[in-house]
């Protein structure tokens, strides 16, 4: 099968307007951003913080406006958030959170859905027993494997992860880490994986976007880019990673 695109984003820009006393003054947060995604890749998005990696995601899922081209030649994306805990409503049980989808969805019974919600829970490592908790009674790290079963419940294609493992002690987002490398063989998934930390990005990505005050300034393969970078902005993010030392002589 010849490689299909999933997501084409073709020269979007977005502008925020403040009103600065009777004015409004335009803000540009993101100029000419242009990538592709080839099917069941895993593209990596850094960045420093405000540089208008999060804006990106909202426009690709088209909750805000921009101009330029984002072709999504998927059913259903799904996002999953730095905090798992504004993310999952805390009265709801995780059985029945991870049932909801399903249930919009329709066209199944209480005993199809059921084993959908089993087959979830099991394929991010938590057990039934969690089904009956609720978010607030859950780690962290549980939490944001609750969130991943439910962006994975709707059989999506592609899975957009704004700073997934942030807020986690380091051990428990490497462990976040292997699960979502183990999900996107099992399930053939898309990621575009947002990230402040290049290290975490090294880790799970094929391909890497870096972003600078709204602007790709140098995209590519990620061990070409981590380990010949061109731009400046990104020879000075590396440094800051200390990831430079693995470009040694060029
Ligand atoms: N609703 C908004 N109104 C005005 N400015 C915003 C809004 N949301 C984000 N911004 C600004 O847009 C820029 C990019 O923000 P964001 O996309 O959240 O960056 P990142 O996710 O890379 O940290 C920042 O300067 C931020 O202050
Ligand atoms: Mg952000």
């Amino acid at each position: 099968m010849p490689p299909r695109y999933i997501l084409k984003v073709d020269n979007v820009s977005n502008t925020y307007y403040e009103t600065v006393g009777f004015k409004k003054v335009a803000k540009p947060v993101l100029e000419s951003v242009s990538f592709d995604m080839l099917k069941g890749q895993i593209i990596g998005l850094v960045g420093e913080s405000g540089s208008g990696k999060s804006t990106l995601a909202k426009c690709i899922l088209g909750v805000i406006d921009y101009t330029g081209t984002i072709t999504l030649d998927t059913k259903n994306p799904q996002m999953v958030f730095q905090d798992s805990t504004s993310s999952l409503n805390p009265s709801m049980t995780v059985e029945r959170i991870l049932e909801e989808p399903l249930i919009i969805r329709g066209g199944m019974t209480k005993g199809e859905r059921m084993k959908k919600v089993e087959e979830a829970l099991d394929a991010v490592g938590l057990s039934m027993e969690y089904a009956k908790s609720k978010p607030g009674e859950l780690s962290g790290g549980q939490r944001q494997r609750v969130c991943i079963a439910a962006a994975v419940i709707s059989e999506p294609e592609l899975v957009i992860l704004d700073e997934p493992v942030s807020a986690l002690d380091v051990t428990i987002q490497a462990q976040i880490l292997e699960l979502l490398a183990k999900l996107r063989k099992k399930y053939n998934l898309s990621y575009l994986f947002i990230s402040h930390d290049l290290n975490v990005v090294y880790q799970l990505c094929d391909y890497v976007l870096v972003m600078r005050r709204g602007k790709v300034v140098e995209q590519g393969y990620i061990d070409k880019v981590y380990n010949h970078p061109e731009h400046e902005y990104t020879k000075a993010l590396l440094e800051a990673s200390e990831l430079i030392i693995k470009s040694g002589e060029n």
